[in-house]
């Protein structure tokens, strides 16, 4: 079987003001209650565990009770200051019996189905660690950070075409998850370790392999409000798609 912890106590603060972002509504359900829908609709999924703001258990709790989501199947935790610490607290619920963990974020609630799976199936046909991502639109370049208000003189230009973005759900052995947590964990509380902004990062730094399978466009991070703008687009063309 495999489990999935859902990061979702974040603030949402380049979202702006208002509720947490994982609470704030698109199309009528909050963006958490479409994450955990996504995840559901995958027949690979058998548990969920919401990781909720620490002060906003119970109201999550309200929040996927009734929207239909309750259940044994959905747990809430209480989440942490960084992302990092609410996967970990996710992970400490997960039974021994998921050999297969998902992580993914509350911010991404249009993710298809089918990058769900595709995940699971990278993770069961022999790879530790899998990520989706997708190539870049954009060049990128790297700077030399330099005093605010002034223009940065750029390093270099890394070859575009091997960049990827990626996305979430990252899918990975439950214990090699749960065992590069615990180190992590512990090299930062001694005052050193890795800062890394995804859980594959963490898989790297300690040097696990991770391998890359397609993400999808839908898949992408509410993380400012022009992406709740897209979002609301997105999910209104699927309705009327489905409508007919
Ligand atoms: N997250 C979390 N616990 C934290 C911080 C983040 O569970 N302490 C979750 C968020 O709820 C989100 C996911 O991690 O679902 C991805 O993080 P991000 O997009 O950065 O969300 P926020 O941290 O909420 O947003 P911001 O960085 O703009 O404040
Ligand atoms: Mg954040």
């Amino acid at each position: 079987m495999a489990a999935a912890v859902v990061p979702a106590a974040g603030r949402g603060e380049r979202l702006g003001p208002g509720a947490p972002k994982a609470l704030r509504e698109l199309g009528g359900a909050p963006l958490l209650v479409h994450a955990v829908r996504a995840l559901a609709r995958s027949r690979a999924v058998g548990l969920v565990v919401v990781v909720a703001p620490a002060e906003g258990v119970a109201e999550v709790v309200g929040l996927l009770d009734s929207h239909g989501l309750d259940g044994k199947d959905v747990r809430v935790v209480a989440g942490g200051g960084t992302r990092q610490e609410s996967v970990r607290l996710g992970l400490a619920v997960i039974p021994p019996e998921a050999e297969i963990v998902l992580v993914h974020d509350a911010a991404r609630p249009l993710v298809p189905v089918e990058v769900v799976d595709a995940v699971v199936g990278a993770v069961r046909s022999g790879a530790p660690a899998v990520v989706p991502a997708v190539p870049l639109a954009d060049t990128v370049k790297r700077v030399a950070p330099g005093a605010p208000g002034r223009p940065e003189p750029v390093l270099d230009t890394p070859d575009r075409s091997t960049l990827r973005a990626v996305q979430t759900p990252q899918g990975f052995r439950r214990e090699l998850l749960a065992e590069v947590h615990a180190k992590a964990l512990a090299e930062q509380e001694a005052g050193g370790g890795p800062a890394v902004t995804d859980d594959a990062g963490l898989v790297e730094w300690y040097g696990g392999e991770v391998v890359v399978v397609p993400g999808h466009e839908e898949a992408f991070k509410v993380t400012r409000p022009l992406d709740l703008v897209l979002a609301e687009a997105v999910l209104a063309r699927r309705r009327a798609s489905d409508g007919f």
